[in-house]
C-alpha cells in the first residue's frame, strides 16, 4: 500500500486513476482546485477507499509542503492541468501559469520535502504537426509543439528531465497522451467538461437530444474521407499504463512514453460509431476547419509494449463509446 498524491483528481482522468488506485488498496489524496474537476467525482470515490480531499492549486507551495512534509508520500500522480488547445491559444498565459507554473511549485516541494516519484500526464500534443512519413508516431518523433498547450507541458516535461538528471534519487515517468476516451464501465465516474469540446462527448449529447448536430471540422484533410484520423484510447488503459509507470520507475531517470492504441479512426468512423452504439441517427454537418488539427495522429504503441507489456483491453472504438454512452445514461 502506498501513499499516492493525485493532482487533478477530481476532474475526468484523475478521478478515474484515483478510482483504480483506491480499488487497489492504496491511500489517496487528491489535491484538486475544482477549476475543472467536480465535487461529485470526489464524493463518488470516496465511497470506494481510503480518500482524503484537499481543494486547492497543485502550484501553492506552502500547502503541498505542509502535506508533503506532514505526511509519507510515496508519490505524486500529476493530472492537474487546462487541456483545451483551442482555449489555450486565445489564453496562451492561463495554459503557461497552470501547466507549467503551478507544475513547476509542486516539483519544487517534491524536491524541498524528499518525494521522489512522479508519474506524468504529457500529450501527444507536444509532437505538432508531424509529417505523414513519421506516422506512427514514436516517442523520438522530434517535438515541435503548435500550441500553447503543447508547449506548457514540454517545457514542464524539460523541466522533469533536467531535475531527474541533478537529482539522482527523483524517477519520473511522462506519458504522453493520445486521444483519451470511454469512462468506467461501472459509470462511477464519467468525462464531464463545460464547456464540452471532445468529438465522442459531443456526438453522444447530440444522440441524447442535448445538441442538434455535430460539426465535423474539416472534410478536406488529406486522409481517406478527409476527415482527421485520431488514436483513441480507453480511460482504463490509459490509467493501466500510470500503474505500470508507477511500478517501473527508476531514480534518476526520466522515462517516456506515448499512450495510445496505435489504430486511427477518422472523425466520420467515430460518428459512425457513436450512432451503432446509441441507435441515434445524429446529424453531422460539414464546418471549417479548427485551427492547429493535424491531419493524422496515431501511436506507435511497441516502446510501452516492450517496456511494461502494456495492451489496450479496448481496441475497438464501439466498445469505447459504449462505456461513455453507458455513463451518460445513468
Ligand atoms: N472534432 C470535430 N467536431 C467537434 C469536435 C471535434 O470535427 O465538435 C474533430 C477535431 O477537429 C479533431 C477530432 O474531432 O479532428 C478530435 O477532436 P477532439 O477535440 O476530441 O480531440 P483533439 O484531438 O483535438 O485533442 C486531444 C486532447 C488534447 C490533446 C490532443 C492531442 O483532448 O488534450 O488530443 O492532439 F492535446
Amino acid at each position: 500500500m502506498k501513499h499516492i498524491l493525485v493532482t487533478g483528481g477530481a476532474g475526468y482522468i484523475g478521478s478515474h486513476a484515483t478510482l483504480r488506485l483506491l480499488e487497489l488498496d492504496h491511500k489517496i489524496t487528491v489535491v484538486d482546485d475544482l477549476s475543472n474537476g467536480w465535487q461529485s467525482a470526489i464524493d463518488a470515490l470516496s465511497k470506494v477507499g481510503d480518500l482524503t480531499f484537499i481543494e486547492c492549486r497543485c502550484g501553492d507551495y506552502d500547502k503541498m509542503m505542509d502535506l508533503m512534509s506532514d505526511h509519507q508520500i510515496d508519490l505524486v500522480m500529476h493530472f492537474a492541468a487546462f487541456a483545451a488547445v483551442n482555449e489555450s491559444v486565445k489564453e496562451p498565459l492561463m495554459y503557461y501559469e497552470n501547466n507549467t507554473g503551478n507544475s513547476l511549485s509542486l516539483l519544487r516541494a517534491m524536491m524541498d520535502s524528499g518525494v521522489n516519484n512522479m508519474v506524468f500526464s504529457s500529450t501527444c500534443a507536444t509532437y505538432g504537426l508531424p509529417t505523414p512519413d513519421q506516422m506512427p508516431l514514436t516517442e523520438d518523433c522530434p517535438q515541435k509543439p503548435i500550441s500553447p498547450y503543447g508547449w506548457s507541458k514540454l517545457w514542464f516535461e524539460q523541466a522533469l528531465s533536467q531535475c531527474t538528471k541533478a537529482n539522482p534519487s527523483f524517477a519520473c515517468t511522462a506519458l504522453r497522451y493520445f486521444n483519451v476516451a470511454g469512462c468506467d464501465p461501472q459509470g462511477r465516474v464519467g468525462e464531464h467538461h463545460i464547456p464540452e469540446t471532445h468529438l465522442i462527448p459531443i456526438c453522444l449529447e447530440v444522440a441524447k437530444g442535448k445538441r442538434d448536430d455535430i460539426k465535423i471540422f474539416g472534410s478536406d484533410y488529406d486522409t481517406p474521407d478527409g476527415t482527421c484520423i485520431r488514436d483513441y484510447v480507453h480511460v482504463d488503459d490509459l490509467i493501466a499504463a500510470h500503474l505500470l509507470a508507477m511500478k517501473h520507475l527508476e531514480p534518476g531517470v526520466m522515462q517516456t512514453f506515448n499512450v495510445g492504441i496505435g489504430r486511427g479512426y477518422s472523425v466520420m468512423e467515430v460518428i459512425e460509431s457513436c450512432r451503432r452504439v446509441t441507435g441515434h441517427a445524429i446529424p453531422a454537418v460539414s464546418h471549417e476547419r479548427r485551427q492547429g488539427d493535424p491531419d493524422m495522429l496515431y501511436n506507435d504503441p511497441s516502446k510501452i509494449q516492450k517496456a511494461f507489456n502494456w495492451k489496450p483491453k479496448y481496441e475497438e472504438l464501439d466498445a469505447i463509446v459504449a462505456t461513455a454512452w453507458h455513463e451518460m445514461n445513468l
